[in-house]
């Protein structure tokens, strides 16, 4: 059996509590705390635990050159082979660990940004329930949990030696921009205008001119910019309520302005899955229209290889493309919103996406405000709901 070991493996020491009986009989709180290795490595699904002699070994294999498994055996314990294959981070070629790992190699991760993407992708979190127990685990006032807030401004001088700065006479713009409040209350009885809808991916995402700067090599011209050109965000739609568009699974091609229909929705199983996406965050799953923001890493990638600053430019493209279907929409009289807490993994299944190729950074949605407030919603101004309060 030939054997290398994954590409890419951080390894974390990390202290933690584990649950002891005998300290809970003898009257404490049974909580210990305890040490461990942890390997986090972004060709597996999760994080695993290891032990000294798995660190040790680790450090000694090569991800590059394959070896026969009984040669590695002659300088180090069976046992510790075997924890390291069966934990996936030994690589036997052939096996399905081996095509997880090939396609980290593939796409050119940066060690570093491969981790954080892996291990921070959710699957079937409900952040309504985490909010709970961070309420419960709290159990006091947030201030007298977490302590006052940095100041809402950094401020280097004293106001005096501060100098003001002429405000701009309002445009169209700035009225543009006070409306745009984040939307958590949608209009469940009404379907969005095929116009509208078009209107906002059109003016998000499409792309306005392809060109070619070398051969076979096509940049994207779009209403926001992108590192390179590249463009390697693309919008998976959940459709729930848009007139002549059944409730389903799309994906749309931007150079083309089309839906690509994936898989068809009845209502209750489209709000399913709504929900799951958002983590549970039913105000939300409530809009007419997701769209799930996929970076296309491998396309980025392809030109930043293993790059210091390349998955941080991926997440600035998704802020441009995001803030663009907050403005679109607001034009139009609709409202939209985004959030990062999300279930990648379940997103992923969903839309068949290779996790180490292609995965979702963000989720925005938008569509019609409903006339009544049941959610909150950030509008000091009482631009929105008139009232002066959030
Ligand atoms: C990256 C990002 C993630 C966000 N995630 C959430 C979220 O998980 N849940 C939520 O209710 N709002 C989320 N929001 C919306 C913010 O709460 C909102 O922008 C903020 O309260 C200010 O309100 P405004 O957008 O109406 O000005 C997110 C915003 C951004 C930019």
């Amino acid at each position: 059996m030939l054997v290398r070991r994954c590409a890419i493996v951080m390894l974390e020491p990390r202290e933690h509590a584990v649950f002891d009986l005998a300290l809970l009989v003898a009257g404490g709180s049974g909580l210990r705390s305890g040490r461990a290795w942890f390997a986090l490595a972004p060709h597996l699904d999760q994080e695993c635990e290891l032990d000294e002699d798995h660190v040790r070994v680790l450090g000694e294999l090569s991800p590059t050159n394959w070896v026969e498994l009984d040669e590695l055996a002659t300088q180090h314990p069976c046992t510790v082979l075997a924890g390291l294959l069966e934990r996936r981070l030994l690589i036997e070629q052939g096996s399905t660990a081996d095509a997880d790992d090939q396609g980290v190699r593939a796409t050119h991760w940066r060690p570093a940004a491969a981790v954080m993407h892996a291990m921070s992708r959710w699957q079937g979190v409900d952040s309504k329930q985490l909010a709970r127990e961070f309420a419960a685990h709290a159990n006091q006032p947030i201030l007298a949990y977490l302590g006052a807030p940095p100041t809402p401004v950094r401020e280097h001088l004293p106001e005096p030696e501060q100098r003001l700065l002429p405000v701009p006479p309002s445009t169209p713009f700035d009225q543009l921009l006070l409306r745009r409040v984040t939307c958590r209350n949608y209009d469940t009885t009404r379907e969005l205008p095929l116009l509208d809808f078009a209107a906002v991916l059109h003016r998000s995402f499409a792309a306005r001119a392809v060109v070619e700067t070398a051969p076979g090599v096509h940049i994207l011209k779009k209403g926001v910019p992108s590192a390179g050109g590249l463009h390697p965000t693309e919008a998976y739609l959940l459709v729930q309520r848009v007139e002549g568009v059944a409730p389903g699974l799309y994906h749309y091609q931007a150079v083309r302005h089309a839906l690509e229909p994936m898989r068809l929705l009845e209502g209750d199983a489209a709000a399913a899955l709504a929900r799951t996406f958002v983590a549970g965050q039913d105000y939300f799953a409530h809009a007419h229209v997701l769209v799930i923001a996929v970076s296309r890493f491998e396309r980025n990638f392809w030109k930043y290889r293993n790059h210091a600053k390349a998955y941080r430019a991926l997440t600035l493209d998704v802020g441009y493309l995001s803030h663009t279907i907050y403005l679109a929409s607001t034009e139009l009289g609709l409202a939209a919103f985004i959030t990062a807490a999300i279930n990648e993994v379940d997103i992923e299944r969903a839309f068949g996406l290779d996790p180490r190729h292609e995965g979702p950074l963000a989720v925005c949605g938008f569509g019609l405000r409903a006339a009544q407030r049941e959610e909150i919603e950030f509008d000091p101004l009482g631009v929105v709901w008139g009232a002066a309060e959030c």
